[in-house]
């Protein structure tokens, strides 16, 4: 495809993946899109394994990788501040909730809080933390770096370009683009309330043209569309609106590479677009994911009002490791509460398909969309 951001990144065709699975991104990225690799939940020893796995199967394509250093989060300059201490700040009636919650499941809770589940790595989301993991990042040849949920730190900012390595930032509202724009950002990622994981309240139809409009005067500025998009048509409609590429997360999900357990596969396979929910239970902010057990059991009206981000990560996250585990090993109670991070176009994905295909398939689809337009002109 002919465009300034494939030619800038040296890629054949502006799909961007993202995903936590290294499989994806290479996948991606040696089909001729640009696989990015979901960071933030690694060890910096484990982010250099991952990448140099990345390096040694890539052929040399070119790849990115992702963080979430929020704007906004309890705690958030407390680097001194360790796991224990923030489990501690957690009111006994959430751990209670959550026992509750497992057990009317069958599940035992007895080891729930030992440690034994789910690793804590809010210190990734602090500045320091995430530094650590870009300094890791740095020494291989990742040419984009993405920030979820605020503006990237300005230091971050500096150091990628001395380095030529372009920034993105998530952007889910007008507002936001402006903020990213002010600060360096060269890539705007801008995703609709239809995504998966973290987003907002806006739809991506509504959202991109804003944000299209509101950087209209800087040239420089490339837009991503994100939320809600499967098919190379959507891609067509996104580019038609003036995005210069799309970034997709869900995607992969169903895919043979991905890291979804089989549980959640097969429930993403049967899902129809009505199967999400927007829920604060996972993180403390709004993300989007497959309703199940645990969402329907914190909307019920007797629920506790989910923390704010981090504890309520610092809460969620084992209780949805022993879930996980769980439902791997075929319980019942496990696999009604399991769920994981998905967006609307969950009910577009109904049938396994490699990455390559999913690409591949972008690619025909892309073709006949925007042959289809060129023949309404006369
Ligand atoms: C499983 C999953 C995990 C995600 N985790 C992150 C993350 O760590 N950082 C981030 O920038 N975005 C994350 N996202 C959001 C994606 O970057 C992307 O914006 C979103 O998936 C796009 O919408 P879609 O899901 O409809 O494709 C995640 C999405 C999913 C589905």
């Amino acid at each position: 495809m002919k465009s300034r951001l494939c030619e800038k990144l040296g890629i054949e065709f502006p799909l961007f993946a993202f995903s936590h699975c290294r499989n994806v991104v290479v996948e991606v990225s040696k089909a001729g899109g640009f696989g990015v690799l979901g960071a933030v939940g690694l060890a910096p020893e484990n982010l250099e394994q991952e990448l140099k796995w990345i390096d040694e199967n890539i052929d040399g394509k070119p790849y990115g990788i992702d963080l979430l250093i929020p704007s906004r989060m309890d705690h958030k300059n407390e680097n001194s501040q360790t796991s224990d201490d923030l489990k501690a700040l957690i009111p006994k009636e959430y751990y209670n909730f959550v026992d509750n919650i497992l057990e009317a499941h069958d599940l035992e809770t007895g080891d729930l809080w030992s440690g034994k589940y789910g690793i804590d790595y809010t210190h990734n989301m602090r500045e320091a933390g995430a530094n650590k993991l870009l300094e890791v990042a740095f020494r291989h040849p990742i040419t984009l770096f993405v920030n979820a949920l605020g503006v990237p730190p300005k230091s971050v900012v500096e150091k990628c370009r001395d380095k030529n390595i372009l920034v993105g930032a998530l952007t889910g509202a007008r507002e936001h683009a402006v903020k990213h724009v002010a600060a360096g950002v060269d890539i705007l990622v801008v995703s609709g309330a239809e995504a998966g994981g973290h987003c907002g309240e806006i739809s991506t139809m509504v959202v991109v043209p804003d944000v299209i409009d509101s950087v209209k005067s800087n040239q420089d500025i490339f837009i991503l569309a994100a939320g809600g998009i499967a098919t190379g048509g959507q891609m067509a409609a996104c580019m038609a609106m003036g995005a210069a590429g799309v970034w997709c997360g869900s995607v992969w999900l169903t895919t043979p590479e991905a890291e979804t357990t089989p549980t959640v596969k097969k429930k993403m396979l049967e899902a129809n677009a009505r199967n999400t929910v927007r829920s604060r239970s996972r993180t403390g902010k709004p993300t989007r994911q497959l309703q199940s057990a645990w969402t329907d059991a914190w909307a019920s009206p007797n629920a506790l009002k989910p923390m704010e981000m981090p504890l309520q990560g610092v809460l969620a996250r084992p209780a949805m490791d022993k879930i996980d585990r769980k439902a791997s090993a075929g319980h019942e109670g496990a696999a009604a509460l399991s769920t994981y991070y998905v967006g609307q176009a969950v009910g577009l994905m109904n049938e396994e398909k490699s990455v390559k295909t999913i690409v591949y398939e972008f690619m025909e689809d892309y073709v006949e969309a925007v042959d289809r337009l060129s023949k309404t002109l006369k």
